[in-house]
């Protein structure tokens, strides 16, 4: 069975439209870098045809999106294009780019919880997409509509997982890659991904948000289509990973969903999936979704606590979680508006804290990339400060893959990634498991073995 299933229904036929999220104005024409006309806003994809419940359709669609599993066409196949009733952004379906991105698992961490005195931590691995980032299941979608309007080039500004992700989907449409990346910032996994798949890549002496400002001046002179998630589609794309994990969960919300915060466009993307699916009647009712910063790129948390979310500052970004030294977060808006309609709360946390949470998600067999941890490391402080109680469900989404950033892992574990004193010493000690050399001798493997149940 190669033919794709049928779509739920002819109320699938939702036209789908670009809307300013400041002034309102509709922009179906929009500018190349996607802020509006009018008063420089983000954009947003709108679907006039949902604004009223339809609960009926709900049932149709989890059924459709069920049987989608069973079929072995690479559409149905694609945790993405499974739910393309509710991405209804390319007219023509055979224009889609896929790597059959999404289908990500879903873990219980039953050492991490027992570890916190809670009953269900999840984790939602993100970094199980094909290029190893969350990223898969925007570029999926905002590609394909590259690749329908006919573009030849694409190009993005990235810390470098979107900059793998996005060379990736080009390859695969046959569109050539540009990508803007920070110098000497950009973990070797992601790096050497987008040379891997042909990309066209320029390390520029400045920041992610330094890229990111040549990448919107470059688009508004070139015929290159913007792909960073300031483009709607690549929103649209991620919000399907909410679907996904709500599908996972028997449309079962938990009561909270924590994702890391750089650009802030995943933080938005899931938000607008749970507010879409509360509205379709798919989920009763809605998860609180949160956001941790690393305390060195930080602009959203003192946006949330200093500035009751009215402004942001930017600030000069500094962690050794890369991924999200972002100092300047394009979304912040649409992010503020996903905490205030879901009840979600931002925290912050330090350097040794998310090295602590990310070998304890290693050490649960899954592992990721450090941004990834700053979910585990936020969870443990919003425990304490009681915004989440130990008997509410709890998923973690792990954007980024272990193998994404092997020089933390190495230096974490031979003790050199922090110097001088350390609060959190003695934990991060246990943790650590460096390689040990040893002669080809079994004598002395044994001896290293005695050793070691010693100190155990
Ligand atoms: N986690 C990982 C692994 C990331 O790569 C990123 C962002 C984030 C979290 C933050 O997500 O920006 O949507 O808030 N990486 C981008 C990049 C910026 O260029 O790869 P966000």
């Amino acid at each position: 069975m190669n033919r794709p299933m049928p779509a739920a229904a002819a109320k699938g036929n939702a036209e789908a439209q670009l809307r300013c999220c400041g002034c309102q104005d509709l922009q179906n024409d929009p500018q190349p870098d996607f802020r509006c006309a009018e008063c420089g806003e983000l954009l947003e994809v709108i679907y006039p045809a949902w604004e009223s419940g339809r609960d009926a359709w709900a049932a149709d669609l989890k059924r459709v999106w069920r049987e989608r599993r069973k079929s072995f066409s690479l559409l149905d196949g694609s945790g993405v294009w499974r739910y393309r009733e509710l991405l209804p952004i390319v007219p023509d379906m055979e224009k889609v780019v896929t790597l059959a991105e999404g289908n990500t698992p879903l873990y219980a961490m039953p050492q991490t919880a027992r570890g916190l005195g809670m009953r269900t931590l999840l984790a939602k691995h993100q970094g199980m997409n094909p290029t190893g980032s969350f990223k898969d299941t925007g570029m999926t979608a905002a590609v394909s509509v590259a690749h329908a309007r006919g573009y030849q080039w694409v190009v993005c500004a990235s810390t470098g997982n979107t900059s793998a992700s996005m060379a990736a989907y080009a390859a695969r449409a046959g569109l050539k890659a540009l990508v803007l990346l920070p110098e000497g910032q950009i973990a070797w996994g992601k790096l050497s991904q987008a040379v891997e798949y042909g990309a066209v890549t320029l390390q520029l002496r400045t920041d992610f948000d330094g890229c990111l400002r040549v990448a919107t001046e470059l688009v508004r002179r070139m015929p290159m289509y913007m792909l960073n998630s300031i483009n709607p589609y690549r929103i649209e794309g991620q919000k399907t990973a909410a679907i996904e994990l709500m599908e996972q969960l028997d449309w079962n919300p938990p009561e909270h969903i924590i994702v890391p915060g750089g650009n802030l466009g995943n933080c938005s993307a899931l938000g607008k999936g749970l507010l879409e699916m509360h509205r379709l009647g798919l989920i009763a009712r809605l998860p609180k979704l949160s956001v941790v910063q690393a305390k060195g790129a930080n602009p959203l948390y003192t946006a949330v606590h200093e500035r009751g979310g009215r402004s942001l500052v930017p600030v000069k970004a500094e962690t050794m979680a890369t991924a999200i030294r972002i100092g300047n977060p394009v979304s912040w808006r649409k992010a503020i508006r996903v905490l205030e309609a879901t009840g979600g709360t931002c925290e912050q946390v330090s350097e040794e804290e998310i090295a602590l949470a990310k070998a304890e998600i290693g050490a649960e067999g899954l592992g990721c990339e450090p941004a990834s941890a700053v979910t585990l490391a936020g969870l443990k402080k919003l425990l304490r400060s009681g915004f989440v109680a130990a008997d509410e469900k709890v998923v973690l989404v792990l954007t980024g893959h272990v193998l994404k950033d092997p020089d933390y892992i190495m230096k974490f574990h031979a003790g050199q990634l922090f110097e001088g004193a350390s609060e959190l010493g003695s934990e991060l000690d246990r943790r650590r498991r460096p390689p040990i050399q040893v002669d080809a001798d079994l004598e002395r493997v044994m001896a290293v073995l005695e050793k070691l149940q010693g100190e155990a």
